[in-house]
């Protein structure tokens, strides 16, 4: 099966608990809600650019535990590709500990388990899928060496990669020239670039030769900055926020897919930010992540002409 997008991909099973307040240290609160469901950002991105009808494979290592059995059970529903998806056995797999405000924003811990082993021989064993896709996508949550020698594996082969850096954390010199596209939060930008507003972090990044930086403002929508370009920005919606577990790795996602069926970027920035608006509207990571049909038909009445 030849597949449009591939993701080096990290699954964790999400234990989320929703509280009334952060957690000061050293202190204990009643939940007054809990949930198991899946997580990763690499496999939430996964999923995300799945339901927007993409063919995706999966490049991952995960546990040889019931958790590990659940991520190949899910990926199978959403008509993922698994065949270099690889099992530790004995070893556990990721776990993301999760807490939830009332405003619908959140903490998270994760433990990455298998995931941690993920190696570049195992990325090179999937050279022919990476060859013949149309974009790479990663996170930071799996090993950065893995992601390097994928992105590498893409740019001789001409394939858009596509990096969200989060969690956020240092890049190798190295990686920098070969990622195309960007996608950072704001605090993600703000400790990869150290600068003191969004437009001087993302051009600075930019000088560090990545192609383009997406940032994602969360209600006020995203912003695309070029070299040479002037600044785009794409407004955000407003929406009633359940919970945003998942929602930068939605609007990674549904990118990915817009880029990899060639959409322009206003369109490709408008798509993925009105998928991870949606993806706000339920608990937990892929349970409201929109399908295709969804995200056109919230989208349509601005797509309408004006008179
Ligand atoms: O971005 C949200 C994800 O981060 C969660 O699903 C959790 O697993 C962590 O990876």
């Amino acid at each position: 099966m030849t597949v449009d997008v591939v993701c080096v991909a990290s699954w964790n099973v999400d234990l989320i608990a929703h509280i009334s307040s952060p957690l000061l240290r050293g202190q204990t609160q009643m939940a007054h809600g809990f949930e198991r469901l899946p997580g990763g950002k690499g496999s939430n991105a996964a999923i995300a650019a799945a339901r927007q009808g993409a063919q995706v494979g999966l490049i991952a290592r995960i546990g040889g535990d019931d958790f590990g059995q659940m991520g190949l059970d899910l990926w199978a529903l959403e008509g993922i590709d698994t065949q270099h998806v690889v099992r530790g056995e004995g070893e556990i797999n990721g776990t993301a500990l999760i807490l939830v405000y009332p405003d619908g924003d959140n903490s998270i811990a994760v433990h990455p388990g298998a995931g941690a082993g993920l190696t570049t021989a195992h990325v090179q064993s999937a050279d022919h899928m990476l060859a013949q896709a149309r974009v790479l996508m990663a996170s930071c949550e799996v090993p950065i060496t893995a992601t390097q020698t994928a992105f590498e594996i893409a740019r001789a082969h001409g394939v858009l990669t596509l990096l969200n850096p989060a969690p956020a954390m240092p890049i190798p010199h190295a990686l920098w020239p070969l990622i195309d596209v960007l996608t950072p939060n704001e605090g993600e930008l703000r400790m990869l670039a150290q600068a003191p507003d969004v437009e001087t972090a993302a051009r600075k990044l930019l000088a560090q030769g990545v192609g383009a930086v997406v940032v994602t403002l969360g209600a006020q929508g995203c912003a695309l900055f070029q070299p040479h370009m002037p600044t785009l920005y794409v407004p955000g919606h407003a929406i009633t926020v359940v919970d945003t577990i998942g929602a930068g790795d939605t609007f990674t996602g549904t990118l990915a897919a817009a880029l990899a069926r060639k959409a322009a970027w206003p369109e490709a920035l408008q798509w993925a930010n009105a998928a991870a608006a949606l993806s706000t509207t339920a608990r937990g990571a892929v349970t409201a992540m929109p399908t295709r049909a969804q995200v056109q038909t919230w989208l349509a009445p601005e797509q309408a002409p004006s008179r």
